[in-house]
């Protein structure tokens, strides 16, 4: 949740580490914070409450000599303490002599508190992180700066992701891993890098690896070296080449990354699909032996997990994949999974999304259902990431760095990809004929086409917003495969807008939620004409209408009798009812955008929201 970065090298380490935490700005934005190091010079250390922005102007007032070629930076998400100056990281140690930035809790921080209290340490802050700089104090009296970071770490209970920097040794940072979030290591020549996210350092390099939980990196502008934290030994890392581009993890222009990932959904879903489908043909293919092996043959149930957009992804994965292999799925909350006992096993295959691969929850489900002995394939945006490592079989998305905290380009991507695999598992267990299949794969790599038609509308959806952004409640209505995007839609606009709005399946509406509706009520319903429930869906049109709702229809072109009743429309060319969700999602992207802007809310970094959660 929090953003951490480590520059070591031979350039001034300031600027540096503020891009950085600029570009990582999404995962948390309360406070900000940076420590410079250089031997015989005191740490420098600067921090601020607010964003960057903040510690910026902060940084450029202490006019900061060059000479500092080595430190470590934060952008804080707070758990404990207020979001105020001294909470912000670094942290140090009662003689400024270490600097320590953390991402994670540590949960035994007030029996340690006290402890180290009672032995005369002083604390300045009121976070659990500050506990591992005394820590590292009292280290670093009986050992050398790595014998310190290992003492110091075995005793802290719950997760985290550090870099820690020493006074006495300013080349050479120390990283660490145990939960708390992804940190990777960034190799350069003469300069080395630690970062919670690799956006962070595209500007520097594009090798990369990430450490795994248990290890230490000890990093130098030379070298850097991996320790197993419980023993001290030696962990060989290979290191792994992103495609990813600097131009990927900036805005290119745009007001918001939100909107330049809305409008580039189209090339990221060309990208998700490319030498996976042929458009022109239909036929699919996935190499690897994992791809051709007999348990994808046999497998007897699905289990889809994942949380928030990434849930409502595989809520729309189970039904295509019931649909077309004939097998029982299930599409379950990560972060409940593990309170039920679901009967899955070694039949079992378990889908994992994410976006970013370090979701906490899901990460622990999908430890639960490997332990369970299920088959794990993970779909997933980031490489490298702990899901697809821990994963047994690998879709990546694909869909480039998705900075906007609202997930939109990420969800699109995991839909081409929930498709393709259906498609692809259904040729291997002949579940759909071939020509059928053919014909689906062909529709599938026209769906970037069209996903481009409906991205036209922009200005349509901008007067709507115009018009509807005064309003303080949202009903999101869908049918079938349409469900999910009622879901979707409803979070995009509360947590980008702060807008109250919640989805519903349009057949709940009668059963409850039909009392909400009233003039101060907008009610958006998916109604294409493609759904096998369109008769249902114009009565449920009707419905509002009768008690006097506000009602925005998404409707196919040239459907008369949707738009008659609507108070507004959306319309969305035609497309066959599976296929729908990749387009009818975008005019409400657009829309929560849109309204959001009208309110002056901060899209790409909304209140109280982190783009990885990383704590549960
Ligand atoms: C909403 C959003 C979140 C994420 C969720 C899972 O716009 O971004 O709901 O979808 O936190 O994140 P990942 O996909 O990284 O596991």
């Amino acid at each position: 949740m929090c953003g951490i970065v480590g520059y070591t090298g031979f350039k001034p380490a300031a600027p540096i580490l503020l891009q950085g935490l600029a570009r990582l700005e999404y995962r948390g934005y309360d406070s900000a914070g940076l420590a410079l190091l250089r031997s015989g010079q005191p740490i420098l250390t600067i921090k601020k409450a607010g964003k960057i922005h903040c510690l910026v102007s902060a940084v450029q007032e202490a006019r900061i000599s060059p000479v500092f070629t080595s430190g470590l930076g934060h952008t804080r998400w707070a758990t404990h303490g207020l979001p105020v100056d001294k909470n912000a990281h670094p942290h140090s140690d009662c003689r400024n002599q270490l600097a320590v930035v953390h991402n994670g809790i540590i949960e035994n921080y007030r029996a340690l508190k006290r402890r180290l209290r009672s032995q005369g340490h002083v604390f300045k802050s009121d976070t659990d992180s500050e506990v591992l700089a005394h820590l590292l104090e009292q280290g670093l009296r009986r050992k050398g700066w790595v014998g310190a970071v290992r003492w110091a770490l075995a005793q802290v209970q719950g997760t985290y992701s550090v870099v820690m920097g020493y006074g006495g040794e300013p080349e050479k940072l120390i990283g660490a891993k145990s939960g708390g979030g992804a940190l990777v290591v960034g190799l350069g020549r003469g300069e080395n890098f630690l970062a919670s996210d690799i956006p962070a350092l595209l500007s520097h390099t594009r090798r990369f690896f990430y450490l795994q939980d248990g290890e230490l990196a000890v990093v130098s502008p030379s070298s850097t070296r991996v320790l197993r934290l419980s023993n001290g030994r030696s962990v060989t890392k290979r290191p792994l080449e992103v495609d990813w581009s600097v131009q990927q993890a900036e805005k290119e222009g745009y007001a918001h990354f939100m909107l330049k990932e809305i409008l580039e959904q189209p090339r990221a879903l060309k990208r998700t699909l490319a030498g996976r489908l042929d458009p022109k043909t239909g036929e699919v293919k996935l190499e690897g032996p994992f791809w051709s092996s007999a348990f994808l043959r046999r497998f007897r149930n699905i289990t889809l997990l994942g949380m928030g957009t990434s849930a409502y992804a595989g809520m729309i994965g189970r039904d295509l994949l019931e649909k077309y292999l004939r097998v029982p799925a299930q599409l379950e909350n990560a972060s409940e999974f593990r309170y039920r006992k679901p009967p899955i096993g070694k039949d079992s295959l378990v889908i994992v999304l994410s976006q970013s691969g370090e979701t906490v929850d899901t990460l622990v489900a999908l430890r639960e259902a490997k332990a369970q002995g299920a088959t794990i394939i993970a779909i997933c945006n980031a490489m490298g990431s702990s899901a697809t490592r821990e994963a047994d079989g690998v879709l990546l998305t694909h869909a480039g760095p998705e900075i906007g905290v609202a997930s939109t380009k990420a969800f699109t991507a995991q839909l081409g990809a929930l498709w393709f695999l259906t498609l692809y598992l259904a040729r291997l267990r002949r579940t759909i004929p071939p020509g059928l299949l053919l014909q689906k794969g062909r529709a599938l790599g026209h769906v970037p086409r069209l996903m481009q038609k409906v991205l036209r509308q922009r200005h349509h959806v901008a007067r709507l917003a115009r018009k509807y952004a005064v309003f303080h409640n949202f009903l999101f209505l869908g049918r079938g495969i349409q469900y999910p995007i009622a879901l979707e839609a409803a979070l995009k606009l509360k947590e980008i807008s702060y807008i109250h709005a919640e989805g519903y399946p349009a057949g709940e509406m009668k059963h409850g939620p039909i009392a909400l509706i009233d003039r101060r009520m907008p009610v958006v319903a998916m109604a294409l004409r493609s759904s096998t429930a369109h008769e249902k869906m114009l009565n449920n049109l009707m419905e509002v209408r009768a008690r006097s709702g506000r009602l925005i229809a998404l409707v196919e072109k040239g459907d008369r009798e949707a738009r008659r009743l609507a108070e507004d429309t959306l319309e969305l060319p035609p497309v066959e009812e599976d296929l729908g969700p990749f387009v009818s999602i975008l005019p409400l992207q657009l829309f929560a955008y849109e309204v959001a802007r009208r309110k002056g809310c901060e899209i790409d970094q909304p209140r109280h929201l982190a783009k990885s959660v990383t704590v549960e």
